[in-house]
């Protein structure tokens, strides 16, 4: 299993691995495709897990915005991974997290949030956004399905605001 850049040869293959995926839905598909087309969309951080020349997993890390007052500060979200249904629990979404994370800190971004559930993503170093100095007002979830994970040191106690998702998570 090899994990790579998508290339736009992918789009098909990945759009088809997240409507599985997602229980024959759409909609993480098509916030891909939303999310390559906007200023928001970083093509190193939209990942494949590549087993016999198919795609059996997909991670997308993107821009996105934390607003303190006056203060704003650019930082990712991961959203979405996809793992084919057929191929899960066997650490593909492991291998592509830890790379995505790799390649977000050689980036050098400091903070990476996401909204999933606190059962896997911890096991990442991902914790709770609202036991720091972060909010999120735009998605009513619960303060633990809600985490961030520090990138840069000290980025944690350092930095603060809410998490502001851009335009393409909600059209
Ligand atoms: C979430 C997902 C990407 C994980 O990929 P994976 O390749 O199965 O993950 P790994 O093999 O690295 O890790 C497996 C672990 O994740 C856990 N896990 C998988 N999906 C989970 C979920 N939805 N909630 C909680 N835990 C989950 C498994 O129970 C397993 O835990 P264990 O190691 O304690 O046994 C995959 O299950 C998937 O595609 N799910 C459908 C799409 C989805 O819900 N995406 C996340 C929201 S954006």
């Amino acid at each position: 299993m090899k994990i790579r850049t998508e290339h736009p040869h992918d789009h098909q293959e990945v759009f088809n691995l997240n409507y599985k995926a997602f229980g024959k839905r759409e909609d993480e598909s098509r916030l891909i495709e939303r999310i390559r087309k906007s200023d928001n969309f970083i093509p190193g951080l939209s990942l494949v897990a590549e087993l016999d020349r198919k795609i059996v997993g997909h991670l997308l890390i993107s821009k996105a915005t934390l607003k303190d007052g006056n203060e704003e500060t650019e930082v990712l979200v991961l959203a979405p991974i996809a793992v084919n249904p057929e191929m899960q629990k066997s650490g593909i979404g492991s291998a592509l997290i830890e790379e995505g994370l790799r390649r977000s800190k050689e980036l050098e971004y400091g903070l990476v949030f996401l909204i999933g559930h606190p059962s896997y993503y911890p096991r990442f170093g991902f914790k709770p956004g609202r036991d720091y100095q972060f909010d999120l007002k735009q998605y009513n979830v619960p303060n633990d399905v809600f985490m961030v994970k520090e990138l840069r040191e000290g980025d944690l106690l350092k930095v603060s605001g809410e998490l502001l998702y851009p335009e393409s998570f909600f059209k």
